[in-house]
């Protein structure tokens, strides 16, 4: 995932918009989905009921009205009427309606290899209703099945042989499979095969227009959201990052942002840049006035002033200390304080004890010294050490040489150069 933080802002949010709303978007249809394929099993099964209802409807009509007219028509039998009708109803459909049973009497109404197996389980079941979707031929199909019980009023034509009336018993012989039913036994079954394809097809194409919308409604959050940060957030941060920039390259701390006129939190956060700038600027120019002041100071000073590190490598130097010295400013810079001094091991020690916090800062301390200027000719001097700023772990000392005997203006008042 590293790969991801190295991107750019925008072109991550991007990619995070782009995946979550397609994420959902996906979610959405297959969820969509779903839903369609069940209303549509659902559909499906609902008209298989309603034709086995129907068969079962016209059955029991037919069997409380008919006499013995089967005798002379035996397409007159209730079962078969029931069949016929409902069959007919369908004849414009894809439907199939069968009756059907293990021990049947019509060869039409062999139980195929599904409906063999699947009535061999059902005898055994309570269940009125068994259903299921498969696919026949690659097409999927609901195949509903509607079992029939023996009734005390089947039992006349399918229970024993010689109870059966003639045009049956001469129709079937009394070795016939389809005698001999117990009530409450299973017959057979109402079997109807809804195609489901077109149904399907329907979702399909429902689900391609879907898709369709969707997609349209995702481009159009997807450019609004992106067109809504560009605006508000990233432009802003970019507008900002560049200036900064620009402060870093060029050190013009008069740079300023447009603020938006947004008060929210990135205008809150260019308003800050502002404020930042704008005392930075205030200290900035504090600070050069102090140095100003510091450095016109020294000049004015009547001791020499000469500041240097700890292993005495001199850094500042005042008119003053060039008097004493007898050698420019320039030549002085560089160039190591002890050289100069008659007793440096005594600055030396007193410079290791500065390591100690506090060292040197309280007591000054003023010793007698005597210096030899660069033509080695020697002067008695007061020596005076300050620990001058010890900023960034790098201490600097300052000695303030006054001529032996004469008075010091600038530590009676104590002035110390203020630094900010
Ligand atoms: C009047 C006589 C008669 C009665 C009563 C009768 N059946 Fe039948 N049944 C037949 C005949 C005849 C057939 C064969 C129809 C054909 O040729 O398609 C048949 C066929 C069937 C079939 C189709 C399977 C096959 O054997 O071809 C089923 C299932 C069936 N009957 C169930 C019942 C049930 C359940 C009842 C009671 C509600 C019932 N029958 C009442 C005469 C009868």
């Amino acid at each position: 995932m590293r790969w991801i933080s190295q991107l750019k802002l925008r072109t991550r949010l991007n990619l995070i918009l782009l995946s979550a709303l397609t994420g959902l978007f996906m979610l959405v249809a297959l969820l969509g989905y779903r839903d369609q394929q069940a209303q549509v099993r659902e559909l499906a099964l609902e008209r298989a009921r309603g034709i086995a209802r129907q068969i079962i409807e016209t059955r029991n009509y037919m069997a409380a009205v008919v006499g013995d007219e089967p005798a002379r028509n035996p397409a007159l039998t209730p079962q078969v009427v029931a069949t016929g009708v409902a069959r007919r109803l369908t004849a414009d459909s894809d439907y199939v309606v069968r009756q059907i049973s293990l021990r049947y009497r019509n060869p039409a109404n062999l139980p195929d290899a599904y409906e063999h197996q699947r009535l061999q389980q059902m005898a055994n079941q309570p269940q009125a209703e068994d259903y299921r979707v498969v696919s026949e031929g690659g097409q999927p199909v609901l195949r509903y099945l509607h079992r029939m019980d023996a009734e005390a009023s089947c039992l006349r034509c399918h229970g024993d042989y010689a109870a059966a009336p003639d045009y049956i018993q001469r129709r079937f012989g009394p070795q016939h499979p389809s005698y001999n039913y117990q009530a409450g036994e299973m017959i057979g079954a109402i079997s109807v095969q809804v195609p489901m394809a077109w149904l399907e097809q329907g979702i399909a194409a429902n689900l391609q227009r879907d898709l369709f919308y969707r997609l349209i409604i995702l481009l159009v959050i997807f450019f609004a959201l992106g067109t809504l940060l560009r605006k508000f957030v990233l432009r802003p941060v970019l507008l900002a990052s560049t200036a900064m920039q620009r402060v870093s390259r060029t050190g013009d701390l008069s740079t300023r942002l447009d603020l938006p006129a947004a008060q929210d939190e990135i205008g809150a956060l260019l308003a800050a840049f502002n404020d930042m700038m704008a005392a930075l600027q205030r200290s900035d120019l504090q600070l050069r006035e102090s140095e100003e002041r510091y450095r016109n100071l020294i000049e004015a000073a009547q001791a020499g002033i000469v500041t240097f590190l700890a292993d005495g490598k001199i850094v500042i130097s005042n008119r003053m200390a060039e008097e004493f010295f007898g050698i420019s400013r320039r030549e002085l810079l560089g160039r190591s304080v002890f050289d100069f001094l008659d007793d440096r091991t005594g600055l030396k020690q007193k410079i290791a004890q500065t390591v100690e916090p506090g060292g040197l800062d309280d007591r000054i301390e003023t010793r007698l010294d005597r210096i030899r200027n660069a033509n080695g000719q020697p002067l008695d001097v007061e020596v005076r050490l300050l620990l001058a700023s010890s900023a960034d772990r790098v201490p600097l000392y300052t000695l303030l040489l006054t001529r032996a005997g004469g008075n010091c203006a600038l530590l009676a008042d104590e002035t110390a150069p203020d630094t900010p």
